[in-house]
């Protein structure tokens, strides 16, 4: 009963804190605006935007930025991006606007565009990377001229109302801050010049804003102890139960079942947790100095392939990763002295993609440990994770109660490795208080 209490008032901790992730509290999504040069009826500018977030990517098919103008502004041209639609340019006579919506809704080019629209860190169809795997590819920029618009930093009005679907929605933009102009290094770097003006808008992510329900689930199994503990059933939902595909159905075998959707929809394989994905923890071997688990990630959706997936994994002992196998591996210390939170995530060219449900869509790795002697233990569940977030999005635990636990150790009700302590102190309270 009191577990209960205490992961219903987790449960309840994390989802009141909105849009705050303690594993990445600083991470974001940053637009920035540079204006290169003011025009005869506006301004150019450099709109860049930049993934922030340690381990939390934008996969295919990419952002979509959308955004109000404030007064009649229209976009002449644009590089490196396009608007989604036109809109209503008839008073226009002779050059004609790339947009003359009040809401332009802005999407990235896709790989290949033709060399004249192309800008530098663009065409990636709007798939960046997340800032702790690669920060390189963070990033996607594009060049704007818009027209109809204040001429100088006393004039311009900054748009508005920003939105960001990255591609799923779960993204709240905020307001357009005017802030210190950028500076640039000219390629030789023996030159600074910087933007006649600059603004920032910052987009964070909420899960509980994105979906209803988890997209993972996760489930444990070890070498002292047979049982498997399985993903919850429902884990993630069962309302799609009827409409799930049995992994032996012929319709496997029709043509274009593996085909994305464009509402991106999951075609499920059934199963008791309706997961897209499951990841799998399996405490394998215990040495005198180190001991080893095993991850895998399974992917039941046969209309997805995943790639440059990430895996964060929040574990007592994961400051001392020895050796991490077929993954790579880095650490993400946030709380400056508690070093227990990590991100696995693909290696190039060899398991970065995740592929569709099916005999390839699976990727595994092991992880080796050594022990610190004051904490180590296999008893209470000690070796498998406290939380697990794949892509960024936290994975249902099974309940502690089910765990595999050691034979002959008595499994005790105690206040599972209490973590904050801030909140262990409300945690006790409100133990003692049941
Ligand atoms: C956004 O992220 C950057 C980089 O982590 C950080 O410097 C900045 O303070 C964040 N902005 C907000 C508004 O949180
Ligand atoms: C606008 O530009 C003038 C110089 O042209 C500068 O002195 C002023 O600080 C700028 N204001 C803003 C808000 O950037
Ligand atoms: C921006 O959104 C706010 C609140 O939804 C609304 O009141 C305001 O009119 C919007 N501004 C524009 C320019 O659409
Ligand atoms: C504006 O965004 C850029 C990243 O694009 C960031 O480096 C800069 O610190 C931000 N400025 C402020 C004041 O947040
Ligand atoms: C996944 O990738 C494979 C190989 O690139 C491709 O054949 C398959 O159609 C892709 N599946 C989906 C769902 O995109
Ligand atoms: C955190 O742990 C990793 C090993 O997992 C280690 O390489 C890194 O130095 C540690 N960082 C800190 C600040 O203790
Ligand atoms: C790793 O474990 C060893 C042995 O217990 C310990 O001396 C060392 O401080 C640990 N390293 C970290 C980063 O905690
Ligand atoms: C294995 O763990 C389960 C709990 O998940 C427990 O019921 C069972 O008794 C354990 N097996 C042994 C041999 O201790």
């Amino acid at each position: 009963m009191r577990f209960l209490v205490v992961t219903l008032f987790f449960t309840f901790l994390f989802s009141c804190i909105d849009a705050y992730d303690p594993l990445d509290p600083n991470g974001n999504i940053t637009i920035k605006w540079d204006v290169i040069s003011w025009t005869a009826d506006g301004y150019v500018a450099v709109v860049t935007v930049n993934n922030f977030q340690m381990y939390r990517h934008i996969m295919s098919p990419g952002w979509t930025i959308g955004w109000t103008w404030d007064k009649k502004e229209v976009i002449w041209d644009m590089k490196g991006a396009q608007a989604t639609e036109q809109g209503d340019c008839s008073k226009f006579k002779g050059t004609i606007p790339h947009c003359c919506k009040m809401n332009p809704t802005v999407v990235d080019l896709l790989p290949g565009a033709p060399y004249n629209q192309q800008f530098s860190n663009c065409c990636r169809g709007g798939v960046l990377a997340a800032w702790g795997q690669d920060p390189q590819a963070a990033v996607s920029a594009f060049q704007v001229s818009v027209g109809q618009a204040g001429t100088s930093n006393k004039t311009v009005k900054l748009p508005q109302n920003f939105t960001m679907l990255g591609p799923v929605p779960g993204y709240t933009c905020g307001p357009a801050k005017i802030v210190p102009p950028t500076a640039f290094l000219t390629p030789d770097r023996r030159r600074k010049t910087q933007a006649l003006m600059t603004w920032n808008v910052t987009c964070a992510y909420s899960q509980f804003l994105a979906q209803k329900h988890p997209s993972c689930c996760v489930s444990f199994s070890s070498f002292y102890n047979e049982t498997i503990t399985s993903c919850p059933s429902c884990a993630c939902g069962c309302e799609n139960k009827n409409k799930c595909v049995k992994s032996d159905s012929k319709l496997l075998s029709v043509v274009g079942i593996n085909t994305p959707r464009k509402d991106n929809v999951p075609l499920l394989q059934c199963t008791h947790h309706m997961c897209p994905i499951r990841v799998h923890w399996h405490v394998k071997a215990n040495y005198k100095d180190y001991w080893r688990a095993k991850v895998a990630i399974t992917n039941f959706n046969y209309r997805m392939n995943y790639t440059q997936w990430t895996l964060v994994v929040q574990h007592p002992n994961l400051n001392n990763v020895t050796q991490v196998f077929s993954f790579d591996y880095k650490p993400l210390v946030s709380y400056g002295s508690i070093n227990d939170t990590g991100m696995f995530y693909g290696m190039k060219f060899f398991n970065e993609l995740l592929m569709e449900a099916g005999p390839f869509g699976n990727v595994q790795s092991e992880v080796l440990l050594q022990k610190d002697k004051e904490t180590f233990t296999f008893k209470q569940g000690w070796g498998f994770p406290w939380k697990v977030y794949f892509n960024g999005d936290e994975c249902t635990l099974p309940p502690p109660d089910s765990y595999p636990f050691l034979p002959n150790s008595a499994y005790s009700n105690q206040p599972f490795f209490p973590r904050f302590t801030a909140s262990t102190v409300i945690l006790f309270l409100i133990v003692f208080w049941w």
